[in-house]
Order: C-alpha cells, then structure tokens, then sequence
C-alpha cells in the first residue's frame, strides 16, 4: 500500500484505504476499484492523495498512535465546535471538549508503540479541523516523553485542540484567500491567538495551562514570535510544544498552494530549529517519537538497493526496518530480506522513491511477497 497523489491516480488502481470525510462518511471504501469518474469525484472534492493497494506487502501494520475511528470521531465534533462558533458565536459547545481529549488520552496511553507513522489524509476542506486533531496528537506526545502527569497532558492536549478558536472571529475570505494577503488581513489573521485567548476566558472551565496555548502558540525561541515577542523561558513549555506540532503538521498537509513536504523533510526542517525556533530539548522529545520515513515509504540506499519500510520504533526516527523488494544492480530480489538500519550502520538511505518507482516490475516477473 502505498499513497499516490489523486493527479497520478489511474482507473484499475485499487483503494487501500477507505477515504473518510469529517463527518465519518465514506466517501471511497478500501477495495474499490477506481474509475475515471472516483478520480474526477476525489478531485472535485479537493482529496490530495488517497492510499492505494498495490498487492504487495499484505502483511504490513499501518495502524497509528491514534486509530482511524478516534482520530475522525475527534475531528468530527472539532469541527462541530467551530462552525457553531463561527456562525451562531455560541461557546457551550467547548464544553465537549474534554471528552474529546479524554478520548485520545485515553488511546495515547493505552498504546504500547508510540510511532508517528502514518501521514494524514484529508481533503483541503477538511484541512482546519485535521490539523487541530493532528497537532493534538503530536503534542501529548512529546509531552509524554518530556514526562508530564496524566493530568497535565489532559491540560495541554485542550489548549491544542483549540489552538486556533481565535480564527473563527476572522473572516473566511481572508482565511481562504489563495493569494498573498495584504500586510492589513496578515496583520488580522495574527490576532487569531489573542482571540482564541479571550474566548476561553469567557468560560470557567479553563485553566491557565490550557489559555497560555492559545495566546502564544505562535512564540518563537528566539523571540521572531508574535503575539509578545517572548524568547527562551519566557515562553510556556506548554505553547512551544505546541508551536513545534501545529509547524510539523503544517509542513505534511498537502495545501492548495503547495504539496506536503515529505515526512523526512519536515524531519530535517525541525531538526535544524532546536534552540533557534524551539527548546532544543523539545524539538529533541518531539523528534523522538516521529517517524522520519514511515512505513510504506520505498527507499533507496548507498548501496543501490531499493527497500520498503517496514517497522520504525521510538528513538530511532532515521533508522526503520526494511524489507529489500530490488537489489543493487536494479533486479527484483527473488528472495527478499530484511534490514535494520539501526544494527546496520554502512547503509543509509539516500532518496525516497514514493510514486517513482514501479513496483509492476515485480508483479511482471511473478515475484512472490515472502510473508514473515
Ligand atoms: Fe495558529
């Protein structure tokens, strides 16, 4: 399984996984086999990529830190919450709120393998409410590693999710706008965290740790951020992880304006921002659990071999397990083994070859998938 971009899908190409819209509808179920017309309808509904099953690999786990079901049924209320904000400026919904986190604390806890691996896939319409979930996800996780209580995780993980309430109050033309905005609606579209910040002051329920997300979420290290300017310490721990996730998963989302950058990309980018943008400390939690190539990815390595991904595991980010599908001189590999790169230190990976290699060349030559 593999995700191929909805421009380079073609008919006969089989569905990996169901594509679900925010309201937990199928859209395009696994196993179906596309036509001209589901790709026209993908497209149409602004679906950057979708997963395709190419029959190799059946035996891979994709499953993520946080399951399909939990993750859409979060994203879901999210953007419950928001809409009826936006348009009825009610805020009794964002008592729901915890029990949404509760939901994914609740997961996040109960998972033994905390690994990022999995790259989301949303429409751009659904972009907001993904990206508040995701940024969710990403935050209690380096949370988890810095070593904060249940307690605290619950409180970050509400401030995450909200992080971006303040935008509700900023028109949708000015969101939506593709083009450059004016230094006017940029100097708008920055109030948003000040806004989220005075939202959650109207209601009790809410406590520091949670408001000081929203308000300074956009803080950078080196005091660049806004609203304040704030720099180093001055920043709550709280609102740089957050900072750290909401940039990451901003960086992976296809947009309309660009594609995502590739995971190990982003990985590098933030890498580089320990101790400039972010805590190096916290960069180093977040980097951690993130999975720099993840599962599915082809690779290619120093040594000419083409290899998929197949396991990845905390604290070793930049070296997964591979499965070797073509060997050095380019021929399919006949009888295929595995490699880890984290015992295997004379082999690095070299390029990722999602969408460019053909894995055809397999099926041509009758190639068996060795099941583990
Ligand atoms: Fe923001």
């Amino acid at each position: 399984m593999r995700r191929v971009p909805t421009k380079k899908l073609k008919p006969g190409m089989k569905v990996g996984r169901s594509v679900i819209n925010a309201n937990e509808q199928v859209l395009l179920a696994a196993g179906t086999i596309l036509t001209e017309t589901f790709i026209a309808r993908l497209q149409k509904l602004n679906i950057p990529s979708i997963y395709v099953d190419d029959g190799f690999l059946p035996d891979l786990q994709y499953n993520d830190v946080i399951s399909e079901k939990v993750r859409y049924k979060a994203i879901q209320q999210t953007k419950k919450i928001f809409h009826d904000f936006r348009y009825t400026k009610n805020l009794v919904g964002l008592d729901k709120i915890e029990s949404i986190v509760d939901d994914l604390v609740d997961e996040l806890l109960n998972n033994k393998n905390i690994m990022v691996n999995l790259v989301d896939i949303r429409s751009n319409d659904e972009y907001t409410f993904g990206h508040c979930v995701n940024t969710c996800i990403l935050s209690m996780i380096t949370a988890l590693r810095l070593g904060y209580s249940t307690n605290s995780i619950r409180l970050l993980a509400i401030g995450a999710i909200l992080h971006d309430l303040g935008k509700t109050l900023i028109p949708l033309e000015v969101l939506n706008k593709p083009g450059k905005l004016t230094a006017e609606e940029y100097h708008l579209v920055k109030k948003h965290s000040e806004y989220g910040f005075e939202l959650l002051c109207q209601n009790t329920q809410f406590q520091n740790a949670s408001k000081l997300v929203v308000l300074h979420h956009h803080e950078r290290y080196n005091g660049t951020g806004y609203p304040h300017g704030l720099a180093r310490n001055q920043i709550p721990q709280n609102s740089a992880i957050v900072g750290l996730a909401d940039m990451y998963d901003a960086l992976t989302a296809d947009r309309v304006y660009r594609s995502a950058y590739l995971p190990h990309e982003a990985f590098e980018m933030l890498s580089a921002s320990g101790d400039y943008l972010f805590e190096f400390d916290i960069v180093k939690a977040f980097l951690h659990h993130v999975a720099a190539y993840p599962i599915g990815s082809l690779v290619k390595l120093n040594t000419g071999e083409i290899a998929v991904v197949i396991q990845n595991r905390p604290g070793f980010s930049l070296r997964p397990k591979l499965r070797v599908l073509f060997l050095s001189n380019n021929e399919p590999c006949t009888d295929q083994f595995e490699i880890d790169l984290a015992e295997v230190h004379n082999k690095t990976i070299t390029q990722v070859l999602n969408d460019t290699v053909d894995l055809d060349l397999l099926k041509n030559k009758h190639i068996k998938i060795n099941l583990p």
